[in-house]
């Protein structure tokens, strides 16, 4: 580490006990497991030259990047009084935040019930289950907010139906956003100076959380959104998304975007081009948004100076995938496969300029449901 931080523990790998305690049902169960997930160094063919970015795995937590805010959200909602004991939790999820509620109904003693579509891989599905959560599907889209509203008008519904049930609302509540405190804490821990940050950004927490902690430190970050085509987020007309996890159809109150310098748009195909690159070449990899991100911090590392330390965050790992973008026929059907993406994205001014359908970036970043009611 080339300097010293104030809110930085002195060892990333510090023992359980040295950590601050939060309360025993975190202290001493399966919540243990959640952080201080590994680093690792991604070069050639995503980037050249002796340049890379450092790729933060948060496959390694149980359920994926989404264990710390699903902790966390219970854990603050309890200490306010909101979530008494033993009550109902229910959330809207496409997969990763259910993983972690799952997890933080055993840790706190809480049913869990998910409200999911029938994008959610089975095998998401079949975990869910094992893990003691209830999977409750929507099967029709909202017609203009897509599956997204559609699961939240279920989940309003759910609660309404069942009292003292909480909700965490991962799309508006900061508590989201605050949960990845953890992780960029860490991520100096491992890196000392960061100079950019990469994520993809679906409900914006930990776009939002990490960069505001990084920026406290290093004011002059840059931070990069990874966004899929057809994605309404970033101001293109929403369409039927292949990619899951990052995109949305709604604009979720977390996303901090005066926040981002540049926001880049991926398609299907390229991603896939770049998981089942990771996964032959670094035996590291991860869903739709792992590979949107590793092209996109690929070409920044290829595009700066020498020496500028990029960090990307790859909030999951490959195996709930191995159905979707693993899959050869899945792939196949669909014209996702042998199709190396192009070395150079697209350049747009604004993103109201054309509608993406391919790897583009643009450095306008707007706020499209700003003027909205
Ligand atoms: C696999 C995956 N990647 C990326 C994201 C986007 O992260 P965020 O919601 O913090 O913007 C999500 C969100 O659900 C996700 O599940």
């Amino acid at each position: 580490m080339d300097t010293a931080y104030s809110d930085v523990p002195d060892s990333p790998t510090s023992a359980p006990h040295d950590k601050p305690a939060i309360d025993s049902a975190r202290d001493r169960g399966p919540g243990t497991l959640v952080g201080d997930t590994p680093v690792l160094w991604v070069g050639e063919p995503f980037a050249d030259d002796g340049k890379g970015f450092w790729a933060k795995l948060e496959g390694c937590n149980p359920g994926g990047m989404k264990d710390r805010p699903a902790l966390h959200m219970v854990e603050r909602a309890k200490a306010r009084g909101e979530l008494a004991d033993g009550a109902m939790i229910i959330e809207s999820t496409s997969g990763t935040l259910g993983l972690g509620l799952a997890l933080a109904g055993t840790v706190h003693q809480h049913p869990v019930t998910l409200v999911t579509d029938p994008g959610m891989e089975p095998i998401v599905h079949r975990m869910l289950a094992a893990y003691g959560a209830k999977v409750e599907l929507v099967t029709e889209p909202h017609p203009t907010g897509g599956w997204q509203q559609a699961r939240l008008d279920k989940v309003r519904e759910l609660l309404d139906a069942n009292s003292g049930s909480w909700s965490p609302d991962q799309y508006a509540n900061p508590d989201n956003v605050d949960a990845y405190q953890s992780l960029a804490v860490e991520l100096i821990a491992q890196l000392g100076r960061i100079d950019v940050l990469v994520c993809s950004v679906g409900t914006g927490g930990h776009s939002a959380g990490v960069a505001r902690v990084l920026r406290r430190h290093f004011p002059d970050l840059k931070l990069v959104g990874v966004d899929t085509i057809g994605s309404t987020i970033f101001g293109q007309p929403a369409d039927t998304r292949i990619m899951r996890g990052l995109g949305s159809s709604i604009f979720p109150g977390n996303i901090d975007y005066p926040a981002f310098d540049e926001i880049h748009w991926i398609a299907p195909q390229e991603a896939v081009w770049s998981c089942r690159t990771l996964t032959a070449e670094y035996h590291a990899s991860g869903g739709w948004s792992v590979g949107a991100v590793a092209l996109v911090a690929g070409w920044i590392a290829r595009t700066s100076g020498a020496g500028t330390k990029i960090a990307a965050v790859f909030p999951d790992g490959p195996q709930r995938y191995f159905d979707t973008i693993y899959n050869d026929d899945f792939c196949r059907e669909r014209g996702l496969l042998d199709t190396a993406p192009p070395t150079e994205p697209v350049t747009i001014d604004h993103p109201t300029d054309h509608i993406v359908q391919q790897w583009t970036r643009c450095a306008t970043v707007v706020n499209p449901g700003e003027h909205r009611a």
